[in-house]
């Protein structure tokens, strides 16, 4: 009798259960999700947690009121013929802001909607607020949502920002984002709330071109009885969000926040309802910051944004190689420094690739990486033990990225080989030398894509010495000083020839 009332009130509340990592849904709950294997990240979702509002649709919610005015171009889609669909010229509204703008893929799209992740204090809300500023500043509308500051907040940061315009134009700074235009615009709106249903309000009051919700986690839609920052009311709150941004034509940015491991309910989630995600990445603790996107639907994921966080805001790095490089080049001709051109998206970039060796326990050695891939590193101390003679098993590794890069493409195993290597014999490589290729399990150096262009950018920036892949060296006619090349090609077959050859 008892088991037949329980199941009468579970068929009444339908309860599911989302992972806060993968966003997978299951009936019941678990300590381990079954499809990303995450421990303890499911949390309770009531679908149907809008009480006596069943019969709307539950995407568009609130904005629904607004898409019945007639704004709608996706209010009653009908099925057309593939080859019947007009084709759509994507039109771009550009910030202003190179590096950002590139990341986008030229520009914020209409009617989209964009997720920028990153860490609490990255500089989300200053991107956002210069971009914001810029934008206005060329007549478009933008509503600046903070959920989390005040509105004198928000102007105070925008008055910093706006010196940044102020400086380069007395100096001329080509590398500052700010320019003559960016004075303050007339049609930046900045509205502190957190309720959905008056943000919504507010919007269509402004009928801004670009909403900024800066952050989506503090939002919350009153008509849910799940609180504020729920699973349940950030889903919805996006849904809702990215059907106004299609039926009004207005782009839309979210900023989420995520912590070092990505723990935080939120971003994860919501990386499906949306068009792009862009990640906010670098040390919060060193100037440079990248922006990298991870979706797109309108550009590539490939490419990434350079900033600087100065003074004033943040600050484009235009010639990202010469600024790495220069500052990258400090270490260079010391052992354990290997310089490294690394391409991210069409461009390439010398990045210095650091490694320390310090005598460890026999079987309790630690291995850190920071801004490499760990087991990209367990796979070269095994090759170059194999390989090399070198005797690591009693040694702590440490190895990373300078400046708070991260390189994930094997054209930097041989950089990180001879850092370990140069670092555990104390061997130096002269300062204007450059590595590159990916190195196998039988210790052969194999060659890499786009070595023309890391070549001549590292020859630009003037590296004198690079040892390549013998194959692409061949290939491609390098070693036999085809053009005027200023950099000399050493060609290397395999791991422990590098080794004789990085002096
Ligand atoms: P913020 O944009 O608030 O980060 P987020 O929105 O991602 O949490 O700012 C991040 C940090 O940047 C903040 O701690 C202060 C610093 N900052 C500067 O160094 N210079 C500046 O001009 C501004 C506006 C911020
Ligand atoms: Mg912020």
């Amino acid at each position: 009798m008892r088991e037949f009332g329980y199941s009468l009130a579970m068929a009444k509340v339908r309860r599911s259960f989302v992972c806060n990592q993968c966003g997978s849904v299951s009936p019941k709950w678990a300590g381990k999700c079954s499809e990303c294997g995450a421990w303890d990240s499911l949390e309770e979702f009531t679908p149907s947690a809008a009480g006596g509002s069943e019969k709307k649709d539950p995407q568009r919610g609130l904005a629904e009121a607004w898409a019945a005015e007639g704004e709608s171009a996706a209010a009653n889609p009908e099925a057309v013929r593939l080859d019947e669909i007009e084709p759509l010229d994507v039109p771009r509204l550009a910030t202003g802001i190179g590096e950002f703008d590139r990341v986008l893929g030229g520009g914020l799209v209409p009617g989209s909607t964009v997720l920028i992740g990153g860490e609490p204090g990255i500089g989300k809300s200053t991107l956002l607020l210069q971009a914001a500023a810029r934008l206005a500043a060329t007549g478009r509308t933008v509503l600046y949502v903070t959920s989390e500051e005040s509105s004198q907040q928000i102007q105070m940061r925008a008055q910093r920002v706006e010196d940044n315009g102020r400086d380069a134009r007395s100096t001329g700074d080509a590398r500052s984002t700010g320019d003559a235009r960016s004075t303050s615009p007339a049609d930046l709106y900045v509205l502190a709330d957190t309720n959905l249903a008056r943000i919504f309000a507010q919007a269509s009051k402004v009928r801004p071109a670009v909403l900024v919700i800066d952050s989506v986690q503090m939002i919350y839609n009153a008509s849910l009885d799940a609180s504020p920052g729920s699973m349940t009311q950030l889903r919805r709150c996006c849904m809702e969000l990215v059907y106004l941004a299609k039926s009004t034509q207005m782009a839309i940015v979210l900023v989420g926040h995520v912590t070092k491991d990505g723990q935080v309910a939120g971003p994860r989630l919501l990386e499906h309802l949306v068009d792009a995600v862009l990640y906010f990445e670098g040390d919060r603790y060193h100037a440079h910051r990248i922006v990298r996107g991870v979706k797109n639907r309108f550009g590539t994921t490939l490419e990434i944004g350079l900033f600087e966080m100065g003074e004033f805001g943040l600050a484009e790095v235009v010639d990202p190689s010469g600024v790495l490089s220069s500052e990258a080049g400090s270490g260079a001709g010391k052992p354990g420094c290997v310089i490294v051109p690394a391409m991210q998206g069409s461009r390439c970039f010398m990045v210095e690739v650091q490694a320390l060796t310090a005598s460890g326990i026999l079987g309790a050695a630690k291995r850190r990486v920071s801004g490499l891939d760990a087991n990209r590193l367990s796979m070269i101390l095994a090759v170059l033990e194999q390989h090399a003679g070198l005797r690591l098993a009693d040694q702590d590794v440490f190895a990373s990225v300078v400046g708070g890069m991260k390189v994930a493409e094997p054209a930097a195993d041989l950089g990180l080989a001879l850092a370990i290597a140069g670092s555990h014999l104390r061997k130096a490589g002269a300062a204007a030398t450059i590595a590159l290729g990916e190195v196998g399990l039988s210790g052969e150096v194999r060659r890499v894509s786009q070595i023309e262009q890391r070549l001549r950018e590292a020859a630009r920036l003037g590296f004198r010495r690079a040892l390549v892949p013998a194959g692409a060296a061949a290939d491609k006619g390098l070693a036999k000083g085809k053009g005027a090349r200023s950099i000399e090609i050493v060609p290397i077959r395999s791991v422990s020839s590098a080794l004789e050859s990085w002096r």
